[in-house]
């Protein structure tokens, strides 16, 4: 996944491009580059390394172009370097091409314009781009790259801008979000909002097959065709300082601190004043369509799968219904038994993961119907499912989930009581005390913000580990694979996560003096096998942190550091479980000195297959 973006207009392009990619650094850091229409000249400059790598490079230079594009990288085809950097340009330099996707039949189409007497200087799938254009062009850059995206496969937004059409520049978009900044004598184009949001609220969201052809002065949207789009204004309600950190040393410590706030938008509107029924207008499904239902399916990638795995034992414990989870970029692959009468639900924070949309689009090409939690309107796989259920956590810019993750589970519980509901599943009271649980979640989490100062000495002693094992049974389980894959992300710690009864059919060889063990034990019906487990791992020396509900006292007697979080009820504990490991992972990652919301090798949504 890369970021990104364009400006034409009055205003200086160098700056207003640069501040862009900041706010899109989230989807790519590995190298970045913009192009300027300057003294009848395509300039490019290109810089290995973060964004402040090319901003100090540019810093004392004076720019007064009035259009330009940017990208900022993460590498798929050829490593990170200035020359793989975007912007890409043709032969001669009169067209430069910024492109987030991948181009899949770019080998063929690259030997074929090297016949044709091309020079190559990158080893990128993108380049093939402007060399494309380069070679269709015959004085109309619309009409050149509608021919292009004939020839092309794959994935794509791309935002280019020609030397021969000074006035304009063109954006197109396959299966890679693209948004258009309407602006005021000036208009804008990026991959994602947050780079508008400082200039715009007026936004076009391009959609599959879209050409946008931007002036300063209008933008005008055709489909591959040629034929005028008439697009909806898509007003941003959000405000810019919700993309800001607002005082926190990162995004991901602001973003775990709004998880209150977070989890009560989630539920907001969606529990009926009597609070003993679920309010779900989004899902229109009728009764008979619910009590149809045979099977439910959900699929996801990363800390949204570990929301689905959650959701897959909650809705199985509610709903009574089979429930199968797939890592997104498997699902399709296994020919999943899918058809008419099954329940998709696809998880994704962006709404743009590519292994999910692939795997939403084959439910659907089955005959099943889809849910899709996600965060971002107007996403993709918003658009395309058959329901959305908006997460409205805000903006997410760390790398590293957090609110994206307690709010999905959130979601899940209300799809889980929602279904629950209308097959008559749970009793009324039953349903009636979760649902009171549910809303006291936000002000749970805030308790447990307010204490985790037990944290800071586990992170004092532990934070040269090597790795360290999270373990847990039943709902913990899954939580300790989503803590384990925070501590990983964001601090380089080699972390596992493990069924604890599982510890002794071969992992409990790793287990040594001093090796960290976080173990999770806030589920009473577990609690003993548990107790059981830690003892076990206590045997072998290690140190053992517990994530335990107050007022378990015994946990003391068993483990070196006890964190409590505030009673709940056991199906709804993994949003209140998560919260330690994620300030956990957080204050490893400040102490070991890595970079919190930009981690190596990592972008926030991943675009690509
Ligand atoms: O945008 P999505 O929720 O579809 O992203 C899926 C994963 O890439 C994502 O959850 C990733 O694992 C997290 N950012 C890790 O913290």
């Amino acid at each position: 996944m890369c970021g990104i973006v364009g400006y034409i207009g009055s205003g200086l392009a160098a700056p207003i491009l640069l501040d862009g990619l900041k706010k899109l650094e989230y989807r790519g850091y590995d190298s970045s580059g913009i192009a300027l229409l300057e003294d009848d000249r395509l300039k490019v400059y290109k810089k290995v390394g973060k964004l402040d790598a090319l901003r100090n490079e540019l810093a004392f230079r004076n720019f007064y172009a009035t259009s330009g594009v940017g990208h900022t990288r993460w590498a798929t085809h050829g490593r990170p370097s200035d020359e793989n950097a975007h912007p890409h340009v043709d032969c001669q330099g009169r067209f430069a091409v910024a492109h987030n996707g991948i181009i899949e039949n770019y080998l063929t189409l690259r030997e074929w314009l090297i016949s044709k007497g091309h020079k190559f200087r990158s080893e990128t799938d993108t380049e093939v781009l402007p060399h494309l254009l380069e070679e269709f062009y015959e004085g109309d850059l619309v009409e050149t790259v509608i021919q292009m995206t004939k020839k092309i496969e794959g994935s794509y937004a791309m935002v280019i801008l020609a030397l021969d059409e000074p006035n304009r520049i063109v954006a197109a978009r396959q299966d890679s979000p693209l948004v258009v900044g309407l602006g005021n004598g000036e208009n804008f184009v990026a991959s994602d909002i947050p780079a508008l949001l400082c200039h715009t609220r007026n936004t076009y969201i391009l959609e599959d097959g879209e050409i946008a052809d931007i002036t300063a002065g209008e933008v005008i949207v055709t489909d591959q065709y040629g034929r005028l789009v008439e697009k909806n204004i898509f007003e941003v309600k959000w405000e810019a300082s919700q993309a800001e950190k607002g005082g926190y040393d990162h995004f991901m410590l602001k973003e775990i601190h709004e998880q209150p706030r977070a989890l009560r938008d989630t539920l907001s509107g969606r529990i009926d004043p009597g609070e003993s029924e679920i309010v779900l207008s989004e899902i229109k499904m009728t009764p008979e369509e619910v009590k149809n239902i045979s099977k439910i399916f959900i699929t996801a990638c990363g800390t949204a799968y570990h929301a689905g795995l959650v959701g897959k034992n909650v809705i199985e414990k509610l709903v009574r219904l089979p429930v199968e989870i797939d890592i997104a970029s498997e699902f399709r692959y296994r020919d999943p038994l899918v058809d008419e009468s099954s329940l998709v639900i696809v998880v994704s924070q962006s709404g743009e993961t590519a292994d999910t949309l692939a795997a939403l689009r084959e439910s659907r090409r089955r005959g099943a119907k889809v849910i899709a939690v996600t965060n971002v309107v107007d996403s993709s796989i918003a658009r395309e499912a058959d329901y959305v259920l908006y997460t409205w956590a805000g903006p997410e810019i760390a790398v590293a989930s957090t609110k994206a993750y307690t709010t999905q589970l959130t979601c899940m519980y209300l799809i889980g009581l929602y279904l629950a509901q209308i097959r008559g599943t749970v009793p009324g009271t039953e349903r009636k005390a979760i649902i009171r649980e549910l809303k006291k979640l936000g002000d749970k989490v805030s308790v447990i913000l307010n204490n985790c100062a037990a944290i800071d000495s586990f992170v004092d002693t532990y934070k040269n580990a090597p790795n360290a094992f999270f373990i847990g049974r039943g709902l913990d389980q899954t939580v300790a694979m989503e803590g384990a894959l925070k501590l990983k992300e964001i601090s380089y710690i080699h972390a596992e996560s493990y069924a604890a009864g599982e510890l002794k059919h071969g992992t409990l060889a790793l287990i040594v003096e001093g090796v960290p063990v976080i173990a999770l034990a806030t589920q009473q019906d577990l609690f003993e096998k548990m107790v059981s487990n830690i003892k076990e791992v206590k045997a072998r020396d290690a140190t053992v942190m517990a994530v335990a509900m107050a007022g378990i006292e015994e946990i003391e007697k068993v483990v070196d550091h006890v964190l409590h979080i505030p009673n709940t009820h056991p199906l709804l504990a993994p949003v209140l479980t998560v919260v330690p490991l994620q300030i956990l992972a957080y204050r490893m990652a400040v102490a070991r000195g890595c970079d919190v919301d930009q981690p190596r090798n990592l972008a926030k949504s991943v675009t690509v297959e």
